[in-house]
């Protein structure tokens, strides 16, 4: 029987990653992922991220343990980990986007969080739905 999951956290980058750093993760997160049936999005706003990991709990939570030693982020904060009857990011080995100020405020609901200027860092489980649920509809181009 599946047993799929959906685990979402936030951090914050140690250090500034530039283009090549990013092309970098994400070229070895998707062959990756792809191995293992993981889907997901990555968000960066240039010092949080926010990353949804979804598929069966075995391979999350080992992938979580890695992710939680990597050093090119810290704070790592779980906002939820939850069994999922179907996955929200079904066609994304890793959907990326490196999030601007406009593009932010565009996101419905979340307007007030980011007019604060607090980052994804600081986001909490409500925020976090509304985000994942923005992505999942309008995807990341
Ligand atoms: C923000 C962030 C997100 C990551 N997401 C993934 C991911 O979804 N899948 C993955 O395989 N590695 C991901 N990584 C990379 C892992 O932390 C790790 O470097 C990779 O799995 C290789 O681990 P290993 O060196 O122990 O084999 C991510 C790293 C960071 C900093």
């Amino acid at each position: 029987m599946s047993d799929l999951i959906q685990l979402v956290y936030v951090s914050t980058a140690t250090r500034q990653l530039n283009e090549e750093d990013l092309t970098d993760l994400l070229t070895k997160t998707r062959e990756s992922n792809q191995t293992k049936h993981i889907t997901g999005m990555l968000l960066f706003d240039g010092a949080s991220f926010m990353q949804v990991i979804e598929g069966d709990r075995d391979p999350i939570e080992s992938l979580y343990v890695r992710i939680k030693s990597d050093p090119r982020h810290k704070n790592i904060v779980t906002i939820f980990e939850k069994p999922i009857e179907k996955r929200q990011f079904p066609d994304w080995s890793m959907g990326f986007k490196n999030l601007s100020g406009d593009m932010l405020r565009k996101i419905e609901g979340v307007n007030d969080f980011f007019a604060d200027k607090t980052c994804l860092g600081d986001v909490e489980q409500s925020r976090a739905l509304r985000i994942l649920e923005y992505f999942s509809t309008e995807g990341f181009s």
